[in-house]
């Protein structure tokens, strides 16, 4: 049977989707893949969306918004890159990559919009279904993305960027694009692995070898996680089983 990609398409209201209803009002032929949800602005797709709409049965996904420098809400589409960007390395982190993709399209490029449906279709075909599909373990993976990236962290550092990179501090201090790269990295790979052992906990996986053993962590990291975890008041400690700590979600 031939593969027909089911493509989840997020474009903002006031250029793609408008571009899209061009499409359609000129007759522009493109694949019938793509199903659209219509959001206000690039900026308001979540990184979130994307990591569930995966573990739904998404094929592909693509977000479409403004031209920079057009966009309504005036930089919306700037947050968009920077979310995407976070997307992407997430995305890495699983071997999850080549199923997204970011792009401009404005009100009058019915066309292009044409254009590009069709080509983004064409790299999901062959790239093949979503290895997601019934795989437990990349399911778990995705749900652990969806959960770090909408952390109190991630959200900060994502939505502050620009301001931490391009402004001083109140020491006259302003941290290098280089460095903030190196931290957010950091922090990707962090959050990834605390919501892993939080995934892990609610299974019943609750004690540092254990949880060292699942998921290939050294037992020394997993103890730092589990130990912020607990100053965030996700975790507490349960009981001591064998002269070992137990660990329970809260
Ligand atoms: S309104 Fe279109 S990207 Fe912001």
């Amino acid at each position: 049977m031939v593969f027909e990609p089911k493509i989840l398409g997020f474009l903002c209201n006031w250029c793609s989707y408008a571009g899209a209803d061009l499409a359609g009002v000129s007759r522009v032929q493109y694949p019938p893949n793509i199903r659209v949800i219509r959001v206000m602005c690039s900026g308001r797709v979540d990184p979130m969306f994307i990591f569930k709409a995966f573990q739904v049965g998404a094929d592909g996904v693509i977000v479409m918004g403004c031209h920079p420098g057009d966009c309504h809400y005036l930089e919306g589409n700037y947050e968009a890159e920077k979310k995407y960007n976070m997307t992407e390395k997430f995305l890495k982190l699983i071997g999850f990559d080549n199923r997204v993709r970011l792009e401009w399209v404005s009100a009058s490029e019915g066309t292009r919009y044409g254009a590009v449906v069709t080509e983004f279709t064409q790299q999901i075909k062959d790239a093949g279904p979503s290895p997601a599909k019934d795989n437990e373990e990349l399911l778990f993976k995705l749900k652990a993305l969806e959960m770090a990236a909408a952390t109190d962290r991630m959200r900060a550092l994502v939505g502050r960027e620009r301001h931490i990179t391009e402004d001083e501090n109140v020491y006259g201090e302003k941290v290098s694009l280089e460095k903030f790269n190196e931290i957010f990295d950091k922090a990707i790979k962090d959050e990834y692995e605390r919501a892993q052992v939080l995934l892990s906990l609610e299974k019943g996986v609750n004690n540092v070898k254990l949880l060292a053993a699942k998921l290939d962590i050294d037992p020394s990291i997993v103890l730092e996680h589990l130990l912020i975890l607990k100053q965030r008041m996700e975790i507490d400690f349960g009981e001591i089983m064998e002269n070992t700590p137990v660990f329970v979600r809260l």
